[in-house]
């Protein structure tokens, strides 16, 4: 298919949103922007894969569940996950590092209070698991999940709990303990993820997830939901033309991304999402060949080792 004739509408593919309940959770993060409704399409793009990948690559992280599903389901033996907010990277190098049933500790044992979150996470960390406590009560307190500067409290929250309404002590530490059975397939790396994807592009079995900070309001609009959101779009394009193995890239739905992804000979789909509002959206999925979106369901797995 001509890059410029691209098909929209994918009749076999997907139609409605993914109930997000349907995936399962280990991330510990809520993540704005996460990426839990595009679980099922990434299986199927695996599983669709004649040659298994041996590795995946997730240069934008952020709360990392792709690369978490991806090695919880063994779609992949290892992944390489990169983030420069230096709050979410505290807590994957916590968890990597053996401090995952620490960090589970503090959180079953903390009472939380709005004057309780405010006095610990005003305090100096001292090392990389307060940190990565820090973040995990920000991150679970805060409006949308926002780390970037300015995002405020949880108000009214979930049942009018306020502040409380996302803070599900068990559960996150369950999440947290449990991924102490993937840690050790991490590479994580606190890096600009275009340098990461660069140093594995030339790998002919690896699979690359890139889930860039979006363009949608232009730059205002990424500010408010990460410190870190100043791409370089186009290089992140040109950097995908040099990878052997393969990609997909979600984007929103802008006219300039489809423009970039035409210029660099890549095919893109439509997939609809609904997103915290409760509102239908289609977002951008752009890979080299998107035909795996077309048909009903994927063929019977084939998955061949890589020599
Ligand atoms: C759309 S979010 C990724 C969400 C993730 N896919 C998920 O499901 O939670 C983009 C992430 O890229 C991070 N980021 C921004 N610039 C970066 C860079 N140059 N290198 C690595 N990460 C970056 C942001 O902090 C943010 O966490």
């Amino acid at each position: 298919m001509a890059a410029t004739k691209q098909t929209l509408l994918f009749p076999g593919g997907v139609s409605k949103p993914v109930n997000v309940a349907s995936v399962p959770q280990r991330s510990p993060f809520r993540y704005p922007g996460g990426k839990t409704w595009f679980v099922p399409s990434f299986r199927r793009w695996i599983k669709y894969k004649i040659v298994k990948p041996n590795i995946l690559i997730e240069p934008f992280a952020g709360g990392g569940i792709i690369s978490l599903t991806a090695l919880f389901e063994r779609l992949v033996p290892k992944a390489v996950m990169a983030e420069l907010d230096e709050d979410i990277a505290a807590v994957w190098q916590c968890i990597i590092d053996g401090d995952a049933g620490w960090l589970a500790d503090q959180i079953l044992n903390f009472d939380l209070t709005r004057e309780s979150v405010i006095e610990e996470v005003s305090k100096p960390a001292t090392n990389t698991k307060e940190r990565a406590f820090q973040t995990i009560l920000k991150n679970r307190t805060s409006h949308g999940g926002i780390l970037a500067k300015g995002s405020g409290f949880l108000k009214l929250g979930e049942n009018g709990k306020g502040i409380k309404s996302r803070w599900y002590p068990a559960t996150l530490a369950k999440r947290i303990t449990n991924l102490q059975h993937v840690a050790e397939r991490i590479d994580f790396r606190c890096e600009d993820g275009l340098k990461v994807m660069k140093e594995f592009s030339d790998l002919e079995y690896a699979v690359f997830f890139i889930d860039p900070p979006y363009t949608a309001g232009g730059k205002k609009a990424g500010k408010r939901l990460y410190k870190y959101c100043d791409i370089n779009h186009e290089e992140l394009f040109t950097i995908c033309d040099s990878i052997k193995g393969d990609f997909l890239i979600t984007y929103d739905n802008a006219d300039e991304v489809k423009a970039l992804a035409e210029i660099h000979g890549f095919q893109y789909r439509l997939i609809p999402m609904t997103n915290t509002h409760n509102a239908t959206m289609q977002e951008l999925v752009i890979g080299k060949d998107m035909s795996w979106m077309d048909t009903p369901k994927c063929p019977a797995l084939r998955a061949i080792e890589p020599q």
